[in-house]
């Protein structure tokens, strides 16, 4: 295959599941409130896969969206990332799973990316350079979520913050200056901040056992203060970079992304930025926090409802466990 000069983001997709928990709802499963949850964190509902539903259904469905929508058929997609750290099962990987309900079946090259709420920009990183370098043409960059079934719903700290939910992106070759051109990845990682946000039991740590079950390890953990700081901190530092090194300015930048975790974090980086809030793409009332899912399913939302335009310049960033942070700009 010939290397490209350029990548380019040709579609979304987006899916979500039907079931939606309100904070009411919650209220009548946890000690919290709907006005504590709301003013916290922005967050007034979220999305919650029914029993049998799995996470490859959905990112299924935003694979095969983003598909059609670039006019390309299962058969003609090269490499599969999925982006999740919620998978249906360990092995095989979520991204074989959705490569075998989308149809894909010309021996696609299938794996995860686990980079927690970084998963799609790293998934996207990983796509562009693939693409750039001629090893593959179509790469589907999915980032799916079934947080729902590793939130321990009788703890109110983590349970009223994330939902479920699936971003689907198919990365093609461009030339510079196509619509969708993709100009700046940065992905970083700080593992010495491992412990902060993570899922300790069930991994070959501590493999599951009755004493994981009984002191909930199997569950998302997270201090949630200190997320909150390395977010703030690592978010506009990557922006920063990241706009730097295309030698761009806030004021050039047309909107900007913010993986959707809480309205605070995302107001306070965007204020440090200095983005007017008119210029900011928020969806986390609706749908809360889906992890890697938040930034694909919200760009592909703005696109969708008119907003985001072709030829605007779009500044993404995330922040996850790992630590694991992002920054990254599109011309849509
Ligand atoms: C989680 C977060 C909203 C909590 O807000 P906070 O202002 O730090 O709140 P605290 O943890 O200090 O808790 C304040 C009080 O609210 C209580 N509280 C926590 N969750 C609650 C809930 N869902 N409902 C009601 N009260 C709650 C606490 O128990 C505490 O009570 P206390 O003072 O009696 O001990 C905030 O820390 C945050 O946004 N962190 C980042 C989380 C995140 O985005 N993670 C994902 C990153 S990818």
């Amino acid at each position: 295959m010939p290397s490209a000069k350029r990548s380019k983001i040709a579609a979304f997709g987006s899916a979500f599941p039907e079931q939606v928990l309100t904070n009411l709802d919650l209220e009548k499963i946890v000690d919290t409130s709907d006005q504590w949850i709301s003013e916290r964190t922005g967050i007034r509902e979220r999305r919650k896969l029914r029993d049998n539903e799995q996470n490859s259904d959905i990112a299924a469905a935003a694979a095969l969206q983003a598909l059609e929508r670039a006019g390309v058929s299962p058969m003609e997609v090269d490499c599969i990332l999925g982006c999740t750290t919620t998978p249906d099962r360990w092995m095989p990987s979520l991204a074989s799973a959705v490569q075998a309900k989308i149809g894909a079946n010309n021996g696609a090259t299938a794996y995860d990316v686990l980079t927690a709420c970084a998963g799609w920009m790293t998934g996207l990183q990983a796509a562009d350079a693939y693409v750039r370098a001629g090893v593959y043409k179509n790469v589907l960059v999915i980032g799916s979520e079934a947080l729902s079934r590793f939130l321990n719903w009788k703890d109110r700290t983590t349970c009223v913050l994330f939902g479920d939910g699936a971003g689907a992106s198919l990365v093609t070759p461009a030339n510079v200056g196509d619509p969708g051109e993709i100009l700046e990845l940065i992905v970083h990682s700080d593992g010495r901040y491992g412990d902060i946000l993570d899922l300790p039991g069930c991994g070959s740590q501590m493999p599951p056992s009755l004493a994981v079950l009984e002191n909930n390890l199997q569950y998302i953990r997270m201090n949630g203060q200190e997320v909150y700081k390395h977010a703030v901190r690592n978010m506009v530092a990557v922006c920063e970079e990241a706009l730097a090194r295309r030698k761009l300015t806030v004021e050039q930048i047309d909107w900007f992304v913010p993986h959707q975790a809480n309205i605070r974090i995302i107001e306070t980086v965007g204020k440090k930025l200095n983005f007017p809030t008119e210029k900011v793409a928020i969806n986390v009332h609706k749908y809360g926090n889906t992890s890697a899912a938040t930034i694909p399913t919200c760009f592909d939302e703005y696109v969708q409802t008119g907003k985001i335009k072709r030829g605007d310049l779009v500044l993404m960033t995330t922040f996850g466990g790992g630590l694991t942070w992002a920054g990254g700009i599109v011309r849509w």
